[in-house]
């Protein structure tokens, strides 16, 4: 060990440690799915925990042949622009200007790396600390903690059968509430499976054109939808909002590769912010998304094969549901990955999870959402990754956790 000299003694010698992380990050809590997530790992334990897109549905042989042809072309490889690859953001042009029927160029196109790095970065450019921003309570882990993390003071909203409560919404803006921002997952909401009402919708238009706040219309499930009709974006109705979508769930997560469309005053400071945050995002990977999203015939037929897949997933919980556990109350989610099981008010499902667990199945409490609320007897389920049979054997399991709770902890709880 080096002789300490005379200066070097009299400086604190605390070495460098935690004392060195800032405020906020001492602050955040690591995500409670993530936590979770290490028991449901365990091995012969059925997981209904994670929000994965099912791998088995990549499409990795188009991925392949994509990538040979990209990677030998070096200029692939080179830095590219922060707004994101030209080709990219004309497909995506193109595919908003036909599906939502409003016309968008490549300039109204901000190429990211995933939805939630959009989140992030509106958070940073729109909120100082103590702004408010609206949310669900119950809400997507993620877009908590990117508002949280930018000092956003959170006001949390109901969810029912309809989706976001705009009535109440509204009612707290007429008492003085005045958010920058509102987060909305306008269908198949995660974690509740919800989907907003178009009359929800066109009020909430309404009020960010009075109330001068922008929406952030985060969709990634939009695209996976095997019953009814499609919601349109909040954009048909308004300026005053950002579309944040996501090739995550409907190709592959780990391409890392999402949109923003918003206004043009928010985009130049997404822009800025993001050349701190990683420059761009990945050259290589946004022209795989191109070359998949481009090949439109194929892209469609691969998005059927999604669809009926998670669609045979969904009725296979809900069959099993039906059978062993009458007294769960759930709506049947017209896409996405996600089911919100409400069980009885005397149920605690933070306490049920070590015994389910135990039974091996994993599940997400819902108080892992909750943002005001407790959800203390809700759960979120996500039929994306199990097989049917493994749903059915996994809902068995969780109805044997239930007679154990009653067995249990459930008698002895205070009411
Ligand atoms: C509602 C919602 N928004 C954003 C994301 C993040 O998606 P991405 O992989 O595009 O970052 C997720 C991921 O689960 C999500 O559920």
């Amino acid at each position: 060990m080096p002789p300490i000299d005379q200066k070097a003694s009299n400086t604190p010698n605390t070495g460098a440690g935690p004392h060195l992380l800032s405020q906020q990050s001492r602050q955040a809590t690591s995500s409670a799915i993530r936590d979770l997530l290490v028991h449901a790992r365990r091995p012969g334990v059925i997981s209904l925990a994670g929000g994965l897109p099912s791998t088995e549905l990549f499409p990795t042989t188009s991925l392949v042949a994509a990538a040979s042809t990209i990677l030998s072309q070096p200029q692939n490889l080179q830095y590219g622009l922060t707004e994101g690859e030209m080709r990219l953001r004309e497909i995506v042009a193109d595919i908003h200007t036909t599906d939502d029927q409003l016309p968008i160029t490549p300039d109204d196109v901000q190429i990211v790396s995933g939805s939630q790095q959009a989140l992030d970065l509106i958070a940073r450019v729109t909120l100082d600390p103590g702004d408010e921003v609206v949310v669900g309570d119950s809400e997507y882990l993620g877009a908590i903690g990117a508002f949280r993390g930018a000092g956003g003071r959170l006001v949390p909203i109901p969810i029912d059968s309809h989706g976001l409560d705009v009535d109440t919404l509204a009612g707290q803006l007429r008492r003085g509430l005045r958010p920058k921002l509102c987060y909305l997952i306008p269908e198949f909401h995660n974690p509740t499976g919800e989907s907003i009402t178009a009359e929800r919708l066109s009020r909430l238009a309404i009020l960010s054109d009075r109330y001068a706040f922008l929406i952030v219309e985060d969709n990634p499930y939009g695209a996976l939808r095997f019953d009814g009709e499609p919601v349109r974006t909040m954009a048909s109705m308004t300026d005053n909002v950002v579309r944040c979508r996501t090739i995550s769930k409907t190709i592959a997560p780990g391409l890392r590769v999402a949109w923003m469309i918003g206004p043009g005053w928010l985009l130049d400071a997404v822009r800025v912010a993001k050349q701190s945050v990683d420059l761009h995002t990945p050259t290589v990977t946004q022209h795989l998304a191109a070359t998949l999203l481009g090949n439109t015939d194929a892209h469609q037929s691969h998005m059927s094969r999604l669809a009926s897949h998670y669609m045979d997933r969904r009725d296979s919980l809900m069959g099993a549901l039906r059978d062993h556990m009458p007294e769960g109350r759930f709506a049947s989610p017209a896409g996405g990955m996600f089911l919100w099981l409400s069980l009885p008010e005397s149920v605690d499902t933070n306490r049920l999870l070590p015994l389910a667990l135990d039974r091996g199945v994993a599940f997400v409490p819902g108080s892992a959402f909750a943002v005001s609320g407790t959800a203390r007897h809700s759960m979120r389920l996500s039929y994306s990754t199990a097989t049917p049979s493994e749903l059915r054997e996994a809902v068995e399991r969780l109805a044997a956790a239930l007679t154990d709770w009653a067995d249990g902890p459930g008698v002895s709880s205070p009411p």
